[in-house]
């Protein structure tokens, strides 16, 4: 069969992107342009700004991605777009483009879960690599910016399955990251900045205690099971943090840090470690340690419960270090297969969503064309 080239688009929170991608298992492009500068300066994303920004630069991110990859608007077989979960204002700019390219060009059009996208980020690069072989069921971390949830996840020929396990009930993982580092004036996002800086204090400094939230599940379930679920709660920590900054009184370095930063458009590595002394390092990496130590324990024990063959790990926290590292070794001592997605693939990207659009074109699953944006939309049951 010939290859099936997918052009994926997805603006669900503050990246445009647009990605080119052949067959579910061979990027052909993948562009990606950040708003982080736009939103920086109010230390998170503004949704108004996000779908103004998502306006301006649809248009040449979906033009560079067929650019990048040898192809035209009439060469491509069909289009995917991003549907939810997100930003409303943020999905509409990307579905409403996609909708009228693919009436302008009379191709499908495949409406596609962000979750699943992320998903579908660590298949890909699998393929992309030659890794056919994944054993089912796979248990799933997707954890970012906006969501910390767990899916155990089945495929049969093209139809895939999800069942969440688990979530957060209040703060996702990468929001905790965000939060922290703006308490400590690191700025906006947190995340990779806490992992760049953990490497240099001492984890174990500050203990964090993290809420144990365990129940049965009280839903029916296909075969009549009684499994816990397992859900995470991240924003105790981050007020627990906050607390020890008024009882150790680092607020004035603090305030001293987030002005001599505002100076710098492009603060190094040098720069946030010429700004935090040993005690805000200490504190740093304690926090990245309990956060990794709850996800990685979760999981884990979640995997066993359900019987797990294979872990994906990914999202935009995926990208940290110590995470990876942990699940690695964890994981690994059991005996439990553990994929990431490459760092450029772990934060958002189109080329996910071009991929998870694959099995759906191959079952002729196309979006009807008065399909909207849902901003809370949940993955479940394929
Ligand atoms: O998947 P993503 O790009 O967007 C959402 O769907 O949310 O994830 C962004 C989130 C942000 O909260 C960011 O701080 C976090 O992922 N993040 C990280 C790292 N890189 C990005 N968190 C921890 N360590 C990292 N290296
Ligand atoms: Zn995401």
């Amino acid at each position: 069969m010939a290859d099936t080239y997918i052009l994926g688009i997805e603006s669900s929170c503050d990246e445009t992107a647009a990605a080119v991608v052949s067959s579910g298992e061979k990027i052909a492009s993948n562009v990606v342009f950040s708003q982080i500068a736009t939103h920086q300066p109010y230390g998170g994303v503004v949704p108004e700004l996000a779908s103004r920004e998502h306006l301006r630069a649809i248009v040449p991110v979906v033009r560079q991605a067929l650019t990048d990859a040898g192809q035209t608007y009439n060469s491509i077989d069909a289009l995917a777009v991003t549907q939810g979960p997100g930003l409303a204002g943020a999905l509409l700019v990307g579905i409403s483009y996609a909708k009228a390219l693919a009436f302008a060009l009379d191709k499908p059009l495949i409406a596609v879960n962000h979750l699943e996208g992320h998903i579908h980020a660590v298949l890909l690069e699998e393929r992309q690599k030659g890794n056919y072989q994944i054993n089912f069921p796979v248990l799933a971390l997707v954890v970012s910016g906006g969501h910390t949830h767990l899916y155990r996840t089945e495929t049969r020929g093209n139809s895939w399955s999800y069942e969440n396990i688990g979530q957060t009930r209040d703060d996702a993982a990468g929001e905790a990251f965000d939060k922290v580092a703006k308490v400590l004036g690191l700025g906006y996002p947190g995340g990779p900045i806490i992992d760049r800086l953990s490497g240099h204090g001492n984890p174990r400094a500050v203990q964090f205690t993290l809420s144990q939230i365990k129940h049965r599940d009280r839903r029916s379930r296909p075969f009549g099971e009684d499994l816990p679920r397992f859900d995470f709660s991240y924003s105790g920590i981050k007020t627990a943090v906050l607390r020890h900054v008024e009882t150790n009184k680092m607020q004035a370095s603090i305030e001293a840090r987030r002005k001599s930063l505002a100076t710098i458009s492009r603060p190094r590595l040098e720069d946030y470690l010429n700004y935090c002394d040993q005690q805000t390092l200490d504190l740093i990496a304690s926090f990245q340690h309990a956060m990794v130590s709850d996800l990685v324990g979760k999981t884990l024990v979640a995997a066993r419960a359900y019987d797990a063959a294979t872990l994906f790990v990914t999202g935009g926290v995926a990208a940290n270090n110590e995470l990876r590292q942990s699940f690695e070794r964890d994981a690994g001592g059991e005996g439990l297969a553990v994929y990431f997605p490459s760092r450029p693939l772990s934060t958002d990207n189109a080329a996910m969503i071009a991929a998870a659009a694959y099995p759906k074109f191959l079952a002729k699953e196309f979006a009807a064309m008065d399909f909207s944006a849902e901003a809370g939309m949940a993955l479940s049951q394929g």
